[in-house]
């Protein structure tokens, strides 16, 4: 079993909803951190995001003004992939919920990153071992690495065992999300959805059916969820949150790998269709103000 290195400098790619919040965890934490996304404009807003969740974070007094300004001097946006992944200690890859986006990040990053660097994926139910294929020779080195959104908020890291991941990739994996403050959960065995998502998809998708045939207003199906079973927020607002896109991705996998009980609704394909993406896209089941704020649900 190859060693892995201690990490000082880690790679983000993707700097989506997930991504930039990855990001700005490890520049918080100490870590120099490089991004890359495909999308130019996206690395951009990736930064104002980050900055303006660090700002929220200081005036609650839960990150002081300096280790702020500290993390912000540690982020660094890269035009390409290799710049970004070149001698990283630490690769995340958070793009799109694609096997073979995953396969080619992984892989392109393997060849420019440390030779003994973690190699890391935030899917949120595809095999790590499948993901790891394309990697061949380093696949003891590939992990999940499944975080939450908002990343700087969520308490857990659900850390992924695929079939070849070494004791030592695992352990090094769960100390790097503990030292950004997380608590770690070990999924031993690669199963589509791991611990957490398998659950999720199925209490969003059944809030999703409900809407869709009627039984409730989507303001009253979150109500009922959150006040009366103690939902923190409810499963379609959080739909917005995540983004219907990749909801509707996650589905078409679990359905191909876990079966008819996760097949997508038509209401979901017709707001992903109509770009009704959630938050990002400032439209999805609800609609929203200029300051973030639910204005009216709309039906899907
Ligand atoms: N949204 C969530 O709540 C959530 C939670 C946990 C895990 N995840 C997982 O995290 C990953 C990212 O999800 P997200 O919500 O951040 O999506 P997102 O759509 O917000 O961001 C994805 C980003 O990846 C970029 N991208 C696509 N292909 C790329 C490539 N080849 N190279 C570099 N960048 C590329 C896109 O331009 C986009 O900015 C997915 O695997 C998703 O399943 C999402």
């Amino acid at each position: 079993m190859k060693e892995t290195l201690p990490i000082t400098r880690v790679a983000v790619i993707g700097a989506g909803i997930m991504g930039s919040g990855i990001a700005q965890l490890a520049a918080t934490a100490g870590y120099e951190t490089a991004v890359y996304d495909a999308s130019p404009q996206q690395l951009s807003l990736a930064r104002r995001e980050i900055e303006a969740s660090l700002g929220k974070l200081v005036s609650k007094g839960l990150v002081d003004r300096a280790a702020a300004s500290r993390a912000l001097g540690r982020l660094t946006e890269c035009a390409t992939l290799e710049a970004a992944a070149a001698g990283a200690d630490l690769v995340v890859e958070a793009a799109a919920e694609r096997l073979l986006v995953k396969q080619s990040i992984l892989s392109e990053s393997a060849s420019v990153a440390s030779p003994s660097a973690l190699l890391a994926t935030n899917t949120s139910q595809l095999s790590i071992t499948a993901i790891a294929s394309a990697v061949p020779g380093a696949a003891d080195r590939v992990v999940g690495l499944h975080f939450f959104n908002p990343a700087a908020l969520m308490r857990l890291v659900e850390v992924v065992a695929g079939l070849e991941t070494s004791a030592a990739t695992i352990a090094a994996a769960r100390d790097f999300a503990e030292s950004l403050g997380k608590e770690t959960v070990v999924c031993l065995k690669d199963s589509p959805g791991f611990l957490t998502s398998r659950i999720a998809a199925i209490v969003r998708l059944e809030a999703l059916r409900m809407l869709e045939e009627g039984v409730g207003t989507a303001a009253d199906i979150d109500r009922a969820l959150r006040l009366g079973l103690n939902f923190p927020i409810g499963p379609l607002e959080l739909g917005d949150r995540n983004g219907h896109d990749t909801f509707l991705l996650i589905l078409e996998s679990m359905t191909d790998t876990l079966g008819e009980r996760f097949r997508p609704t038509v209401g979901l394909r017709n707001l992903v269709a109509a770009g009704r993406l959630g938050r990002k896209s400032g439209r999805g089941i609800y609609a929203y103000d200029e300051h973030g704020k639910i204005v009216q649900a709309e039906q899907p």
